[in-house]
């Protein structure tokens, strides 16, 4: 078994072991079945291979990995409602299986259930968590609503659309790998190192995503295809084509927001797209942002190996499509 399938079933032991009450079913139903429908756990997996390179145990920061990862699908059932997205890891997401006021409320308690968990850390250590993870939990909060207000926005630039999912992605994987480092009692430098490793890999986990939401196969991405452009999402894909389309091409796309009809709104949408290389174009920006995350990560002191993160790294942007 390779490293990442170690730590995914280790994580999903974890959360299969979670026992949570019966009564009210409408509470407790919903986040066990979002909790146990699978997902990457990328992020409870960068924390326990961050506190692993200060030679502290899986056990030792198993509780903070698995807070991220419940805050994590905790913003999951909530952006949904948000993005009105059907689908999620292939399945009908919690809105839509139940409804809207019950996602609400299971989510909270995912996000109640975080705090418990880092509440479980040696006492000396929990004001710091604390710290970085309110911080970003409202970090989180201001990037889904940077990222709900550009819906209806035309002049999005493509330096506030990457401050946007700093903001809703990628704080919390550098968040995820900073718990780890305070539970390994490093540096601060390397804290930051870390830290600043988990932004750049998640702005270009994000840029990848926006891709995979037109580009990928629906069955290994899980999620309505073209979701973020039938629903007018700014994403780097649509900043891009805007700022590189003929005048004719940007009347095409500004009727193209109205258009009724998904099937035609998406085949027009990359035909234009298409013509302007916007997929490659995104490439070479998610790209840039992986090596700034590989600087990050080779500027922490020597002694330290990280293959484990690299590793992780590498896995995630060959996610095919
Ligand atoms: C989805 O995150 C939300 C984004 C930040 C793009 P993941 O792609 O990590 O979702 P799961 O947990 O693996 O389903
Ligand atoms: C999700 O961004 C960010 C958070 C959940 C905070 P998206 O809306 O692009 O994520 P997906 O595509 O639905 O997973
Ligand atoms: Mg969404
Ligand atoms: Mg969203
Ligand atoms: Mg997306």
């Amino acid at each position: 078994m390779n490293t990442i399938e170690n730590y995914s079933k280790m994580i999903e032991k974890e959360i299969a072991a979670f026992s949570f009450p019966t009564s009210p079913a409408n509470l407790y139903d919903p986040l066990r079945y979002f909790m146990t429908l699978g997902g990457k756990r990328m992020r409870p997996m960068l924390t326990l291979m961050s506190a692993k390179l200060f030679h502290k145990s899986e056990a030792e920061s198993m509780y903070a990995a698995l807070a991220v990862e419940l805050f994590h699908n905790f913003s999951l059932i909530h952006d949904d409602i948000m993005d009105e997205a059907p689908l999620r890891r292939a399945k009908q997401t919690v809105h839509k299986k139940w409804n809207s006021n019950i996602a609400i409320l299971s989510g909270d308690v995912l996000f109640v259930k975080a705090y418990e968990l880092i509440c479980k850390n040696p006492t000396h250590l929990i004001p710091a968590l604390m710290q970085v993870f309110n911080r970003t939990a409202i970090e989180v909060c201001e990037g889904q609503q940077m990222d709900m207000d550009f819906e209806t926005r035309n002049d999005v630039s493509s330096d506030e659309y990457i401050e946007m999912i700093r903001l809703k992605t990628s704080v919390l994987l550098g968040c995820a790998l900073e718990m780890g480092a305070i539970i390994g009692e490093t540096s601060i430098e390397n804290r930051k190192a870390l830290y600043d490793f988990g932004v750049h890999l998640g702005i270009a986990f994000q840029i990848q995503d926006d891709l995979l939401d037109l580009y990928g196969n629906p069955e290994k991405v899980g999620k309505k295809v073209g979701g973020d452009v039938l629903a007018n999402k700014k994403t780097l894909l649509s900043i891009l084509a805007k700022s590189k389309a003929s005048e004719e091409q940007i009347t095409q796309l500004a009727s193209l927001q109205n258009e009724q009809n998904e099937d035609e709104k998406l085949a027009q949408t990359l035909s234009v797209f298409e013509s302007l290389q916007i997929h490659d174009h995104c490439k070479i920006e998610m790209s840039k942002h992986y090596l700034f995350a590989m600087a990050a990560l080779s500027s922490m002191s020597d002694s330290i190996a990280s293959q484990e993160l690299e590793e992780l790294a590498d896995y995630l942007f060959h996610r095919d499509y």
